[in-house]
């Protein structure tokens, strides 16, 4: 007999495709995946990355949302569940640990980021209204990063968004919010591409992402590529985890991680496409764009193509979007996790407890944009440190642990239960890639990075 999850279920196998892909589609792909390939020498961090999508990233995420339906409960309970029926140690409960301590990390910055997308939306706003121009976008971007009473304020107003969907629950809340706006984000993009065209400068920017430099390659930029591709497909913190458990048996787990794993990849590309004729065209430096990247360069495009100004106001707002569908599956695994303990009328409480925690950690990136900028722990400011942490450390980690229960912790009759349709040949590769190469890779890959 097939569980249903407490939580609600999604309604359809599109609707679960949506929401998965809301959850990978956002700042990392527009914001984070450009600036990356900038500051890591174009191609070759793409390829590296591309390698980890295909062997580590879609088998772990299938793993996941096979080890969320099956269990049909939050992380932690569902991991609990599994150990007890294939008899192994409690341990593996960790993993939940590490998925919750990881999200409330990145919700942490996330919402900060996702607070400078408000800011610009509402900077185009103004402009419909006869506010000034961004006419140098470099100055713009770093005056808010100088205000931390700004960037208080959207990074509140954001997290105040996303507590709002993930306390109204599935059905009414997650559903509704991705239906329409995703793709219309996708259109978006590929009209920015197709700008970029107009430029001259696509050629170079093609270049500059797909022809792989070996020589400015190191063990830090795998880490980091390692890191964007978890990140990105938003794995290894059990958020696919969380949402496999409200996915309807009889939907093919292979075809939607697919379909996920994809659209998240074409959208990271493209927004690679959009972005990097606009820095070639006017004459900025494709490399060491920083986290500034898109908020300094697309708002010259938009100051000066036709109806400049509508573009950057959807443009910056979608972008919002994106990460509102993805700030929801970062706080939504806590969150059940807290219903499950303290009983399902208390959503609304979880929810706010989480994201307040989360709010007041964001306070530390706030300040280490401006007050706390000196700051250095290992090397990095503070912002940069908990994305370290949680991005490019907890959450390969994690995804290797999740690699290693589904592969060696689950029998086979659990698997086969959750991939019916998979042809036996490509079932025996995917075992394969769980039980030894994707668990084999992230250790390689941290090993080099530690020592
Ligand atoms: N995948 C999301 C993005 O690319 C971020 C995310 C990471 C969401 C981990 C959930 C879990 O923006």
């Amino acid at each position: 007999m097939d569980k249903t999850s407490i939580h609600g279920m999604w309604s359809s196998r599109l609707m679960f495709i949506l929401a998965a892909t809301g959850s990978a589609v956002g700042l990392g792909n527009i914001w984070r995946f450009p600036y990356m390939t900038s500051d890591n020498g174009g191609g070759a961090f793409v390829l590296v990355y591309l390698g980890c999508i295909l062997l580590v990233g879609l088998p772990i995420l299938m793993a996941e949302i096979l080890i969320g339906r099956h269990g049909r409960v939050s992380p932690v309970n569902t991991l609990r569940g599994l150990a007890r029926e294939s008899g192994v140690s409690r341990g593996w409960v960790g993993i939940g640990w590490i998925g919750i301590v990881a999200g409330i990390l990145i919700l942490s910055f996330y919402s900060v980021v996702a607070g400078w997308t408000l800011h610009y939306t509402f900077l185009y706003v103004k402009q419909l209204f006869g506010g000034a121009p961004i006419s140098d976008p470099g100055a713009t971007f770093a005056a808010l990063l100088g205000d931390p009473l700004e960037l208080t304020f959207w990074h509140a107003a954001f997290m105040l968004l996303t507590v709002g969907v993930v306390a109204l629950g599935v059905e009414k809340g997650l559903e509704r919010a991705v239906r329409f706006l995703m793709p219309a984000l996708f259109v978006l993009l590929l009209l920015l591409v197709v700008y970029g065209m107009t430029t001259g400068y696509m050629g170079q920017a093609a270049a500059f992402l797909f022809r792989p430099d070996w020589s400015v390659i190191d063990g830090g930029t795998f880490l980091r590529a390692m890191g964007q591709a978890f990140f990105t497909l938003s794995l290894g913190m059990c958020t696919m985890m969380t949402y496999g458990a409200y996915l309807p048996k009889g939907i093919s787990i292979p075809r939607v991680g697919v379909a996920v794993a994809l659209t998240d990849t074409c959208v990271a590309l493209l927004a690679g496409l959009a972005i990097f004729p606009v820095v070639l065209s006017f004459g900025l430096d494709p490399a060491g764009g920083g986290p500034g990247l898109i908020f300094t360069s697309l708002p010259l495009a938009f100051e000066a193509m036709p109806f400049g100004i509508l573009y950057g106001l959807a443009f910056f707002g979608l972008l919002a979007v994106a990460a509102w569908t993805s700030s929801i599956s970062l706080l939504e695994p806590a969150t059940a996790f807290l219903v499950e303990r303290f009983g399902v009328k208390r959503r609304k409480r979880a929810a706010i407890a989480i994201a307040s925690l989360s709010w007041v950690l964001g306070l530390l990136s706030v300040l280490s944009l401006n007050r706390l900028s000196g700051v250095r722990i290992l090397g990095r400011d503070i912002m940069t440190f908990i994305e370290f942490i949680a991005n490019d450390l907890m959450l390969p980690l994690g995804g290797l642990l999740i690699a290693l229960f589904a592969g060696w912790a689950l029998n086979r009759t659990i698997l086969r239960e959750q991939l019916p349709d998979m042809p036996e040949a490509l079932f025996l590769v995917w075992r394969w890639l769980m039980r030894v190469v994707a668990p084999l890779l992230v250790l390689i890959v941290l090993v080099r990075a530690v020592v």
